[in-house]
Parts: C-alpha cells; structure tokens; sequence
C-alpha cells in the first residue's frame, strides 16, 4: 500500500567534477588533469613538463622516443629548465664554470609542493585551471654552485594554455648571478610548413662557426636548417606566435623573460645526439626558448627573481 507523508527524498547536489592532480605509482611524476580532459605530467627530475595533452588527447610537447626519464640524464624534450647557466658555463673564473651545460636545475629531483586550482569556474561549472608548484633547495646537485638559493617552479594548466613560472629566491649572505630559460620543444606537424612570428629583435646564430651577430627583422622566421639563435631583448609586449601554413598553433607571451632561443637541430646536430629519436624527429620539433641568457641576472641577498611564459595552444 503507497504510504500517506512518505517522506520526500533529500535533494542531493549534483558533484562537481574537480581538477586532479594523480602521482605515479614509482613517485616519478605528477599529472594535473582538467575534468574536461586537458592533462599536464611533470617529471620531478628536473620539473620536467614531459606532456601537455588537449581534451581530445592531441599532444603539444615533442619529447624524443629515446629520452631517458630515469634521472640519470636531462630529458630530451618537453620543457627541461635550464638554470643557473644557459649553454656551457665560461671556461674558467666563474662561480658556474664547473657545472655542466645548461645548469643542475634539470638533472636534479624538485620537490612536488603540492597543487592548488583557480577560483574561476569554467563552463562545467568545475574549477577550470589547475597549479602544481614544485621546489628545489642548495642539495648535492648544486654543491658545485657556491650558493644559498630556493627555487619553486609553478606549472598551471588551463583549458587552452599551459603557463610555466619560475620564482628565484637568494636565500644566502651574498649576491649571485645567473641565467635561466624554459627550454620548451613544441610539437608541430611538419616543420617545413611552420613560420614565426614576433621575434622583432638582433640575435646572435649560434649555428655558424663563428656565430653571427644579425639585425633586427619582422620578417617571419621559416626553418630549412640548423637553426640555433638567440634572440635579445625581445620587447616585453611582443606575442610569439608559431604557425603551421596560416593556421597560429601556438602563441607564447612571456613575463620577464626577455630572450628568446629558436633551436632546431636539423639533420647532423640530430643524428650526434643519442637520446634524439626518431633520427628525423627535426621535422616535427621547434624549441622556442624564453629566458635570460644574453648576459647575467643579478640577484642580491634576500631578493627574488620571477619570470615565466603562458604558451596558447590552437
Ligand atoms: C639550446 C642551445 O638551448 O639547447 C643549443 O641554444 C643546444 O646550443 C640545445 O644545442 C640543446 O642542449 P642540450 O644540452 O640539451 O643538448
């Protein structure tokens, strides 16, 4: 018999999916997920961004079928972070020239501090960015590097972009100086098609022996060969944009990042490298780099440095 005053069933909110952040089961990476499907995995040896996927699964990050993920090297591809020198340090008298090319920063295992998501809701009603903030300390990785510094690195991922923050703290009695840059390979289709835009700046070509100093030019930049430059004093308000025929792929905005790298390794540079596959994985790679490398940044006790870049993706 149906009862008289049944009670009335408790309306239950419906949940609201959340961004996640998962850690891999060896404690080797974190992966930041959106609900609606964007993901993002950081490797915590050298808080190495090693993919940024779309929701449909399209990956934007060239990261080398050889790479080696175990730690015992920097990994070829993604975004290794390149700090407290870019290239290899000056031969001698200089608190890096013992380090090896491009700094410890990269070949050292960061510290995953945690994940926070924006306050900004997106159109699932679900917090639509999600921020894994990892640091790195004076360790035994640095102990070549004379001094006290702290390190966190900020990577937020977003429905359509993927931003990449470093914060330098000297944490010591003394000033230092150093160079920093995100050394990001962007995945592209086929790089005969691709052009660049917004790098209005003189650069150096560090491909040709000796290196070249060039002008200033608004031409777009096309690649046909080894390509290795570095672009200064790029202006702060100037949009990278990577193009793939007249379609923008990606567009990269920076924050006190004045340089800016454009590397290729073309054919020769490519097959030298052995942890670089497939051997024509030149064609769908391009490294746009923002940084500070053309001279050094100084930083002196208890101050902090910050710089980083937003990359949309398209
Ligand atoms: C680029 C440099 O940033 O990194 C190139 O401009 C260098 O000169 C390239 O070859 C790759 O460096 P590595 O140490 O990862 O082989």
């Amino acid at each position: 018999m149906e009862r008289r005053n049944k009670p009335s069933a408790i309306p239950v909110e419906p949940s609201v999916p959340t961004p996640t952040a998962d850690i891999s089961s060896d404690n080797s990476s974190i992966t930041g997920r959106l609900p609606t499907g964007e993901t993002v995995t950081i490797l915590l040896h050298g808080a190495t961004v090693t993919s940024w996927k779309s929701a449909s699964g399209a990956e934007h990050l060239w990261l080398s079928e050889k790479a080696i993920l175990d730690g015992s090297k920097p990994v070829r591809g993604g975004i290794p972070l390149v700090f407290p020198v870019f290239g290899p340090p000056p031969k001698s008298g200089h608190p890096t020239s013992s380090l090896s090319q491009h700094g410890f920063a990269r070949s050292s295992r960061w510290e995953y501090l945690g994940k926070s998501t924006s306050e900004s809701k997106g159109s699932t009603g679900a917090d639509d960015s999600i921020q894994l903030d990892f640091g790195l300390g004076t360790s035994e990785a640095s102990k070549s590097w004379p001094y006290q510094f702290g390190l966190q690195y900020s990577v937020t991922l977003s429905a359509a972009s993927l931003r990449t923050n470093l914060v330098v703290r000297n944490e010591g009695k003394e000033g230092f100086d150093f160079q920093c840059l995100l050394h990001t390979y962007l995945r592209v289709k086929d790089i005969s098609g691709v052009s660049v835009k917004g790098l209005n700046a003189p650069f150096t070509e560090k491909a040709v022996s000796p290196p070249s100093t060039n002008a200033a030019s608004a031409e777009p930049i096309t690649i046909g060969k080894e390509v290795d430059r570095v672009y200064t004093s790029v202006p702060k308000d100037s949009t990278i944009t990577v193009a793939e025929g007249t379609a923008p792929r990606f567009e990269i905005t920076r924050e006190n990042l004045d340089d800016v790298v454009v590397w290729n390794p073309w054919i020769e540079k490519s097959a030298g490298m052995g942890d670089f596959a497939p051997k024509d994985g030149y064609k769908t790679m391009l490294c746009v780099e923002a940084g500070v490398v053309k001279d050094w940044q100084k930083l002196e006790a208890g101050e902090t440095f910050e710089g980083g870049q937003i990359i949309k993706a398209f």
